[in-house]
């Protein structure tokens, strides 16, 4: 089932929140390893990237590359790494409101409702009760689920879910969203409206975007530019400019121009070999939701 949605447009003129917001993010030089019996595999080689506020960039590369390391550092889950990441100017040292986080699957607590699950992200704030309540349900309305805060994850399709898990990652204010594949696990149609609502959400709130994604076509629809790593060890291989207005066609001349061009970069972009030891890939885990939770 499949909620007919659209995010709501709030009452503020776009430009006023642009200009309110924050939501840069600076990563220099950053290199990281991860240490097996046979020595360290260096799996992000001197990464360096500014995103400016209110930007949209996705990162695509083949699997293996890093991608998912790299947006764990920028939420601040993994804090092991050479090089410098910065917030608005600030070092980051851990998880934070001001980073939502959303994630290939919903990662939604299936014994609480949908309000449950997005009240979640309030734990271990002082946000006061009523507020939350408020903020909450701002946030369910939203994203197009009004009707469901009380229903259980087992009732709700995959891109309600996904909804869901995106009103969990707003609810915090957050000025950067980080988004590992999340619309990766939907049904084309499903997915094409959420990227449609992506687009809606990102121009009204001008909350800066990082996302994830395997599928080049929705990055050059969402994307301002679009980094590509290659892989073993992950770096920058190039980053395309997409200066196309918004809503894109996917049919454009210049849209096709651009997704050919990085198809055919992927043509001899590799996936990583495995690694032959300890190959937990960065998903997003327990631990990180233990961590996350934690504030
Ligand atoms: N905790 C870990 N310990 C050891 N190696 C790890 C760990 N996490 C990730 N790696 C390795 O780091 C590399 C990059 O993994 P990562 O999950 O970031 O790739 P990815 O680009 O997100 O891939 P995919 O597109 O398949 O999601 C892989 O070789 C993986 O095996
Ligand atoms: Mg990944």
């Amino acid at each position: 089932m499949n909620a007919p949605i659209n995010f709501t447009a709030t009452q503020l003129p776009v430009a006023e929140l642009r200009r309110a917001r924050s939501g840069s993010l600076r990563i220099e030089h950053v290199s990281k390893s991860f240490q097996l019996k046979s020595g360290p595999l260096l799996v992000l080689d001197d990464i360096s990237l500014t995103v400016e506020p209110g930007e949209f960039v996705a990162i695509v590369g083949g699997s293996g590359c890093g991608k998912s390391t790299l947006l764990r550092l920028l939420a601040g889950l993994d804090t092991d790494y050479q090089g410098q990441l910065l917030h608005d100017g600030q070092p980051i040292t851990g998880t934070g409101l001001q980073r939502g986080l959303v994630f290939q699957d919903h990662r939604l607590f299936p014994w609480l409702t949908v309000e449950q699950n997005v009240a979640l992200s309030f734990t271990n704030t002082d946000v006061p009760a009523a507020e939350r309540k408020q903020r909450v349900a701002a946030e369910i309305a939203r994203v197009g689920l009004d009707g469901f805060a009380d229903a259980y994850p087992h009732q709700l399709s995959g891109g309600m879910s996904q909804r869901a898990a995106i009103a969990r990652a707003l609810v915090g204010r957050p000025d950067v969203l980080l988004l590992d594949e999340p619309l990766g696990a939907l049904d084309a149609l499903t997915r094409v409206r959420l990227q449609q609502e992506l687009r809606r959400l990102w121009q009204d709130e001008g909350i800066t975007m990082v996302m994830v994604t395997h599928d080049i076509e929705e990055a050059v629809y969402l994307a301002d530019r679009i980094v590509v790593l290659e892989a073993r060890p992950g770096r920058v291989r190039r980053i395309q400019p997409v200066p196309l207005a918004h809503p894109r066609q996917r049919g454009q001349t210049e849209f096709v121009t651009i997704r050919d061009g990085l198809h055919a970069d992927f043509g001899d972009l590799r996936d990583a070999p495995p690694a032959t030891e300890a190959p937990g890939l960065a998903q997003w885990g327990a631990e990180d939701w233990a961590r996350r939770l934690a504030l």
